[in-house]
């Protein structure tokens, strides 16, 4: 199968303005004075106003755009509904390092009334951390400032609102963008609050040539990569191997909770499993854009695994690891019946 390359160029940003980031204010919630996990938090006099939306031509290739198919307003309802019976997994500690929930940045969240939404949904299904990762790419140019700012005002609301979910900081990195951001822009893009940890966007089509040199040298720059959801490239659903020298360079590998549990359909689906089978994947995230577009929450995902022990592993252990800046723990051996099927 002739593979479609693709290259990424970077552009230059302008100067970084400088942001104060104030001490944690971690304010008592309710008649328990429990403190809100929501831990970090900037103190600024500003408001963040949201930008007119790019709408790129239909045929673009730098990004699918996410339509509210009925299949997929079917499928959330569909996790919606098997949310609510819990899928008993044993543990109710989620975190999930991947979602668009901060409002009116990107193509996610809309409005802060939806990120709540998606946040009480998020807590509904276990989970306990979560990381705003908007796009910072071309046609969502997102700063490191605005991704503060927004939040900044996201954990408010949930503090307010007293829903018991740790927002995180953090941005999903196109690879020509990032190209061009300086070291001190990446860091505070840092996924969920590591400075020295990157989510990079892996293009839905074509293979970034560019990618290993790239990642290396983010590597001797003091980073370390999480690639965005490769099973939903065609390049990597045709050759999952082609992962193999990156993960084994030290890549991380994120799944989307959505390609598992087959809600993306077959492709991602079977690459997702693929990849697992081969030990190319160590986390899933849910890439939740919006309360019905690839809704939060990762139990349908983790059920579909097969496995209890790697299911945490791939929804806990590995993430809480990424988060602390640890060496990933050892992943336990699948159960001996091959993954599940749908
Ligand atoms: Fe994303």
């Amino acid at each position: 199968m002739p593979s479609q390359q693709s290259s990424f160029s970077g552009r230059r940003t302008a100067s970084i303005d400088h942001v104060f980031i104030a001490a944690i204010d971690v304010a008592s919630v309710g008649p328990s004075a429990k403190p809100h996990p929501c831990t970090h938090a900037y103190s600024s006099p500003e408001r963040f106003t949201p930008r007119r939306r790019t709408v790129l031509p239909a045929s673009s290739t730098r990004w699918l755009p996410l339509t509210r198919t009925p299949a997929a307003a079917g499928a959330a309802s569909a996790s919606a509904m098997t949310n609510g019976r819990s899928l008993n997994l044993g543990w109710r500690a989620v975190i999930d390092l991947h979602s668009h929930v901060l409002p009116g940045v990107d193509d996610g969240v809309r409005t802060m009334r939806e990120s709540l939404e998606l946040l009480r949904a998020a807590h509904d299904d276990g989970t306990s951390r979560l990381a705003a990762t908007p796009h910072v790419r071309e046609d969502y140019p997102t700063t490191a400032r605005e991704m503060e700012l927004r939040h900044a005002e996201l954990c408010g609301a949930a503090r307010e609102a007293a829903i018991p979910v740790e927002v995180l900081p953090g941005g999903e990195l196109d690879l020509g963008y990032a190209a061009e951001l300086d070291d001190d822009e990446l860091r505070r893009f840092g996924l969920g609050g590591n400075p020295a940890l990157l989510l990079l966007e892996f293009p839905y089509l074509g293979w970034p040539l560019q990618l290993p040199d790239f990642v290396f040298d983010l590597q001797l720059r003091g980073f370390r990569v999480v690639l965005a959801h490769p099973e939903r490239n065609v390049d990597v659903q045709h050759e999952p191997e082609r992962l193999r020298p990156l993960v084994d360079s030290g890549v991380v590998v994120q799944l989307t909770a959505a390609s598992l549990d087959g809600r993306l359909g077959g492709g991602p689906r079977r690459a997702a499993r693929q990849l697992l089978d081969a030990r190319l994947a160590h986390l899933v995230a849910s890439d939740a854009h919006a309360p019905d577009v690839r809704s939060a929450g990762l139990s349908e995902a983790a059920a579909a695994v097969g496995g209890r022990a790697l299911a945490r592993w791939l929804t806990d252990d590995v993430p809480a690891a990424l988060l602390d800046g640890r060496e990933l723990p050892e992943r336990p051996e699948p159960p001996r019946r091959r993954l599940l099927r749908r």
